[in-house]
């Protein structure tokens, strides 16, 4: 199992190093309500993403995982309003 966690960590390491190489995203709209939400949230961990980095129907499962990671880390989670003002700002700049 060890062994196991071992092989995986530098696959774990660099994934989260990923996100980090846009750290100069620049936001749409970067005063809504929206971006504020995500510069809070989002910017723990990696640089907050580009909305346009998933599809509508894509983002409402990555924040679902970005929560569980908060929640792992014992960070303060976003509350249903938050959290639907970010849905509703990455679903109007997303991918289509
Ligand atoms: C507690 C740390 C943490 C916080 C806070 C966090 N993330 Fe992440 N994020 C990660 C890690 C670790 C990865 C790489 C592994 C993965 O994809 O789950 C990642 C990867 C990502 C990716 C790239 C992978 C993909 O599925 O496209 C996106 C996009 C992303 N995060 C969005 C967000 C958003 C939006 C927020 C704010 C709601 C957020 N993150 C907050 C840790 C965090």
């Amino acid at each position: 199992m060890t062994r196991f966690v071992l092989l995986l960590l530098p696959l774990l390491l660099s994934a989260c190093e990923l996100p980090q190489q846009s750290s100069h995203t620049v936001l749409p709209d970067p005063d809504s309500e929206g971006a504020l939400v995500m510069k809070q949230y989002c910017s723990d961990c990696h640089a907050p993403p580009s909305p346009a980095a998933h599809t509508a129907k894509e983002w409402p499962n990555v924040i679902y995982r970005m929560q569980e990671r908060r929640r792992m880390k014992a960070y303060t989670l976003m509350d249903e309003r938050e959290e639907k003002l970010l849905l509703d700002y990455l679903k109007e700049y997303a991918k289509s």
